[in-house]
């Protein structure tokens, strides 16, 4: 079931001066139980979409559908008002780059800040929910520490189990990572993971770390030119990227270096290729094969994955290696990094 459709979203600031494009036709559809990538460099409208989705920002054209499950039909979020988008945003609950903690409350009081916002009376079963998410988040005994007399990786569980006081059915991440060293981002990813799997909560996770990315989603996103320009399941997206700015993002955070100008030439193995092809590529072709980047595995002797060598300097030599990976069925894909 898809739990979130956004159709046809415009986004622009307008100021007296000017009036900025952040987003343009994003359409997106988001499954029940999806942990969705966002990707895209900075000022690319991440931020603003995730603000459009919890309904901080109006949009200037378009739909954000949410199925609520409570109904079991879907809402039109910018029709929504007053009490109906205060239960809106408890099934869509969001998490910052900045914890943003209420330095002056505990832990306890904290998580348990979210429901003090509809006034009522804090029943026994709310805090027996808000013990048993400091339980899952391993807090329980930070139970009356203050935000100041906790790690950021502490701090952001706070963070976490304060979005989940109100069962919410998406939980929006918004550089939840990036703040965080990448040991402690890590485990962050690991609760999350976890809250995904034994809760059944929908994640949208932006970022602009692709191996936070790539370790976490199913589905990914990318903008660039605030567009969407990418769209599909991790594998799709991060094995054989089409767009120029998705082979710039995925690759050159693993080569972890520029290749200015120099030429590469992808080759991709899905399942085809049972022998040391590197090996017998040097050793027919003659010449020496640079290797940029390599990400294979071997399941039943048959190689799957991707490795990116660079082109040889003279055109004969390159195309003979082509030729060499053409007679041994190897797809492949000149890029420029
Ligand atoms: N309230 C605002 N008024 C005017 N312009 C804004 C406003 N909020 C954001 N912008 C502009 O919209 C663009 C997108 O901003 P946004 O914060 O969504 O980017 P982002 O992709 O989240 O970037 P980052 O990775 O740095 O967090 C930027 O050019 C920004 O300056
Ligand atoms: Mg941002």
């Amino acid at each position: 079931m898809d739990i979130l459709k956004i159709e046809g979203l415009y986004k622009s600031y307008k100021s007296k001066k000017e009036e900025i494009k952040v987003l343009e036709d994003i359409n997106i559809t988001i499954e029940d139980g999806d942990i969705y990538g966002i990707i895209g460099l900075s000022g690319e409208g991440k931020s603003t979409l995730v603000r459009c989705i919890n309904r901080l920002e109006t949009l200037d054209k378009g739909k954000i559908l949410f199925f609520d499950k409570e109904i079991n039909e879907y809402i039109d979020i910018m029709s929504l008002k007053n009490k109906e988008l205060n239960e809106y945003r408890k099934k869509v609950a969001m998490i910052f780059q900045h914890f943003n903690l209420f330095e002056q409350k505990s832990v306890y009081d904290n998580v348990k800040f979210p429901l003090t916002l509809s006034k009522r009376k804090i029943s026994k079963e709310d805090k027996e929910k808000i013990i048993s998410l400091l339980e899952i988040l391993h807090l329980k005994d930070k139970i009356n520490r203050y935000p100041s007399e906790l790690s950021g990786g502490e701090k952001q569980r706070v963070a976490i189990a304060r979005a989940l006081v109100n069962n919410p059915s998406i939980l929006l991440c918004d550089e939840a990572t990036s703040a965080l060293d990448p040991e402690t981002a890590n485990e962050i990813l690991e609760y999350l993971r976890k809250l995904n799997k034994e809760l059944g909560i929908t994640i949208v996770f932006i970022s602009h770390q692709m191996n936070m990315v790539e370790k976490i989603c199913n589905k990914v996103a990318i903008l660039s030119s605030h567009k969407i320009v990418e769209e599909g399941s991790l594998a799709k997206v991060f094995m054989l990227p089409k767009s120029d700015v998705a082979k710039r993002l995925i690759y050159s955070e693993k080569l972890n270096m520029k290749l200015d100008d120099k030429r590469g030439l992808r080759l991709i193995f899905d399942g085809n290729v049972n022998e040391p092809i590197i090996t017998m590529l040097i050793e027919t072709c003659k010449c020496l094969v640079n290797i940029y980047f390599a990400d294979t595995r071997v399941s039943e002797d048959k190689a799957y994955g991707q490795i990116i060598i660079q082109l040889p300097y003279y055109e004969k030599d390159i195309d003979k290696v082509k030729e060499f990976l053409r007679l041994h069925n190897i797809k492949m894909e000149e890029i420029n990094l």
